[in-house]
């Protein structure tokens, strides 16, 4: 008889035992890797998170002075790994609509069945010219050796930036360990990407399985104003007094994902940019800047990288042999104002150049340039720590070796302020730079 309870009990014990391992255990629910973006107009702000176990909740609860007092549902979509595990993750996505320009709102996110993420918060974009935009720009940073994250932790709570903009490579990988590399990272980003949007283009670290975890995991907006998937490689928003795109340089060296991907985004790039240029469009939003991985121009040691044929040059020149579908020229002829480049591992900020030719402003370097500007600052932090530099170029104007990140205020039409901080100088300024301009438009050599 007792024989007998023994072993109820033990079935009692397996059926509680494998009900607390089950799917439908909230426990399992949880949200982590919270983080927000923009969408294409102010009045939008995406929320997207995952769960470990299927949840087919995706709901936000959101209000201004802490008051959650709207609630918005969204989307699940299933992210499976193709590492050995196969591990299957659920990502989950709201637009958050109506929002009013410049207002602060608090929110969490989950299920009411499942649970609910700690609170965040965050500020509508505002909608006028007058908007001075701060945003951190970097590039390279992943979950282990980051050194830049914890100021970037910390100035992101204490309120200084609006933005971030991540010109590509991070986690190092997302893919490793099954996937886990990613899951880390996008909870260690979470306590920035919670607040501020974040902003990214693809690099080649991200490319594992066709950028898979990186397509499923942002939620950069598309023409269409949908969000994720194929967006979060090339894409395009107006902020403050800016017109800011996303581009995969990648395209370009990960051919076997397809070809037609590069003219796929070149076509869209050129649309994108004529439509920038439109008088009204151009007056309102005068700074076009661009962000993509792999740079037109360094001078690292390994700056083969940057200059030859089977280095990264087919992003400045086109593709060997047809030289095509280069994107120096066209951003050059649609007035591209600044352009933010990543991969090498340390800072560089460049006069102003066209064609490999320095094009000052007569009233100096950056003052009404005729070229664009372009900034290569991959020193965020990451395993495969820095890129040494070889002799300067004709367009080196700065660089620094330290680890760190750049910081940019957009003040207005006119005005650009960019600086780089150096984590291994406490967080000191090491270089800073004005960019004005009394007009934007495409460069003499084009008029
Ligand atoms: C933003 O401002 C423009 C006019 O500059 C207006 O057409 C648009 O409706 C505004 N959007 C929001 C969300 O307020
Ligand atoms: C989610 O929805 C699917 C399809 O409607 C359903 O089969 C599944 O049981 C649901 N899962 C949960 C945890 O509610
Ligand atoms: C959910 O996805 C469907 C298409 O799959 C789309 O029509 C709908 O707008 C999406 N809803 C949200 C809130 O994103
Ligand atoms: C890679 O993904 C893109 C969409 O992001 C798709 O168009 C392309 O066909 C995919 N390539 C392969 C080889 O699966
Ligand atoms: C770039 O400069 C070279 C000479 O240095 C010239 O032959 C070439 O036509 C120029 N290309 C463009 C696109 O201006
Ligand atoms: C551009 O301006 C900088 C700063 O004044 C100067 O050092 C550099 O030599 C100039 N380059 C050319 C090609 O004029
Ligand atoms: C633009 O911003 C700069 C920097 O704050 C300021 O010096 C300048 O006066 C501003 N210009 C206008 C037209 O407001
Ligand atoms: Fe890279």
């Amino acid at each position: 008889m007792a024989h007998l309870s023994g072993i109820l009990l033990l079935l009692f014990l397996t059926a509680v035992a494998s009900k607390s391992i089950s799917y439908d255990d909230p426990v399992f629910g949880q949200p982590e890797q919270i983080h927000i973006s923009y969408g294409l107009d102010p009045s939008l702000m995406v929320v997207t998170w995952i769960t470990m176990n299927p949840v087919n909740d995706s709901i936000v609860e959101y209000g201004e002075n802490g008051v959650l007092n709207q609630r918005a549902t969204g989307n699940v979509s299933i992210f499976q790994d193709s590492g050995t595990e196969k591990r299957r993750e659920y990502v989950h996505r709201v637009v958050l609509r109506n929002l009013k320009p410049g207002h602060r709102y608090s929110y969490h996110c989950g299920s009411d069945v499942y649970g609910w993420s700690p609170l965040f918060w965050f500020a509508a974009m505002r909608n006028d010219s007058g908007f001075v935009v701060r945003a951190a720009v970097y590039g390279d940073m992943g979950k282990d050796i980051a050194y830049s994250m914890p100021r970037l932790q910390e100035e992101t709570q204490l309120g200084h930036f609006d933005l971030i903009l991540h010109v590509g490579d991070m986690a190092y990988d997302m893919n490793s360990d099954n996937a886990r590399f990613g899951d880390e990272y996008m909870n260690a980003i979470e306590s920035i990407a919670g607040y501020i949007p974040y902003m990214t283009c693809p690099g080649n670290h991200e490319n594992a399985y066709n950028f898979s975890q990186y397509t499923a995991k942002f939620s950069m907006p598309s023409s269409m104003n949908t969000f994720g998937g194929d967006a979060n490689h090339f894409y395009s928003f107006n902020v403050g007094s800016a017109h800011i795109i996303g581009f995969s340089t990648e395209f370009y060296y990960f051919t076997e994902y397809g070809f037609d991907q590069i003219i796929n985004q070149y076509q869209w790039l050129e649309q994108d940019l004529r439509k920038a240029n439109q008088p009204a469009n151009r007056a309102r939003y005068p700074w076009i800047i661009t962000m993509g991985h792999k740079p037109m121009y360094c001078s690292n040691s390994d700056d083969n990288d940057c200059l030859t044929t089977e280095g990264y040059s087919y992003v400045r020149n086109g593709l060997p042999f047809v030289e095509a579908y280069g994107l120096e020229k066209l951003f050059a002829q649609y007035g591209v104002d600044l352009e933010f480049w990543a991969h090498e591992h340390s800072y560089e900020r460049l006069w102003p150049v066209y064609n490999s030719t320095v094009h000052n402003g007569t009233k100096g370097a950056y003052i009404d340039p005729d070229a664009p500007v372009h900034i290569v600052t991959g020193s965020a932090g990451c395993p495969e720590r820095h890129d040494p530099f070889g002799i300067p170029r004709s367009w080196t104007a700065y660089r620094n070796n330290d680890y760190g990140y750049s910081r940019m205020n957009i003040y207005n039409a006119s005005h650009l302020y960019l600086e780089q901080v150096s984590d291994d100088k406490g967080g000191k300024v090491v270089d800073s730079m004005w960019l004005i301009k009394s007009k934007h438009g495409p460069y003499s050599y084009f008029e």
